[in-house]
């Protein structure tokens, strides 16, 4: 395998080669999200599958958005560099329970996260990201009877915010619950002018000391546009790659978990993408996301629903 700059002209040779473009998520390595050609949120990533004009898409995120790009794109080829890479809140739902908690409340809507496999989708009326979600349901008329999963966090934010009750799927992303409440209000005593940025798959009694409660994308502007000189961040701390990119005078800090350091925070899925493993995949083309077209027809509706209401 090559290693260090060969790695890097490696990858750049083989992406000309195969006309690919590299889509990253935030919560990726530094040098993933470096070598990328666009790095974003749920919502930009897969705007960014829907109207690229490359033949093969090299997604570096997880699975369920690597999915994502190929239901609405089923002409290109869809690499992911480690098909293991999985979330939390995905094995959460399988998709034959799913289906039988709708088949209990016929007459509610499920209104789906898109943290969810692509037969999960294929259950669903809506799809919304974390960057969406708030402008979707401010569209549903106010008696619509709502399911909402997987996330039961951010499914329990949007609830109080929006003062509608949802029926809830007990899903969790195991990234935001390891967050510790009793180490984040340290953090806040030591700085106490440092505003904090938190992403809404937190828990309620974290989200209840934040200053901004948004999506990775909402989560990295508010840190650059804030005048505070430092910002505590209460997300995967791979995003702060970018932070301090954009702004090398301010100073950001991951929170904490409950052990007092913000390692124990990054997302295990995410990190079995490797730069090595994403130069093989473009040098093979494999791992490849294959699809069944019944399920794509089916999870692109509510997927065209969300792109359509959040524009
Ligand atoms: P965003 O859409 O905010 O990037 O969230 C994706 C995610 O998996 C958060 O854990
Ligand atoms: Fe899934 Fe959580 Fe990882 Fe996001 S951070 S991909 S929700 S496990």
């Amino acid at each position: 395998l090559p290693k260090g700059k060969d790695l890097l002209s490696e990858i750049d040779r083989l992406k000309r080669e195969r006309n690919a473009v590299i889509l990253a998520h935030y919560y990726q390595e530094a040098a993933i999200q470096d070598i990328a050609d666009f790095v974003g949120d749920s919502l930009d990533l897969s705007r960014k599958a829907a109207d690229t004009d490359a033949d093969v898409i090299a997604f570096c995120g997880v699975r369920f958005m690597a999915e994502t790009a190929k239901i609405l794109s089923p002409q290109k080829t869809v690499i992911l560099p480690d098909m293991d890479a999985g979330c939390s809140l995905e094995d959460s739902c399988p998709p034959e329970q799913f289906k039988r908690f709708r088949e209990a409340n016929p007459d509610h809507i499920a209104l789906t996260y898109i943290n969810c496999s692509a037969a999960v989708k294929a259950l669903s009326d809506i799809i919304v990201t974390s960057s969406s979600a708030e402008k979707i349901i401010s569209q549903l008329p106010k008696d619509q009877k709502i399911i909402f999963g997987p996330d039961r966090h951010l499914g329990g934010y949007l609830s109080r915010k929006f003062g509608r009750e949802m029926l809830l799927w007990p899903g969790a992303c195991i990234v935001h619950e390891a967050f510790s409440e009793k180490e984040l209000l340290k953090l806040k005593a030591q700085h106490p002018d440092a505003p904090v940025a938190a992403h809404p798959e937190c828990p309620g009694n974290i989200l209840d000391h934040a200053d901004l409660v948004g999506s990775t994308s909402a989560i990295l502007k508010f840190a650059l546009e804030s005048p505070a000189e430092t910002i505590i961040v209460v997300t995967e701390p791979h995003i702060i790659h970018q932070m301090e990119k954009a702004a090398p005078h301010k100073t950001f800090i991951g929170a904490p978990g409950a052990d007092g350091n913000c390692s124990c925070n990054n997302c295990p899925f995410m990190a079995l993408n490797t730069m090595e493993k994403l130069y093989l995949a473009l040098r093979d083309l494999k791992p490849v996301i294959e699809m069944d077209e019944d399920i794509r027809t089916k999870a692109l509706k509510p997927l065209e629903r969300m792109l359509a209401m959040a524009s």
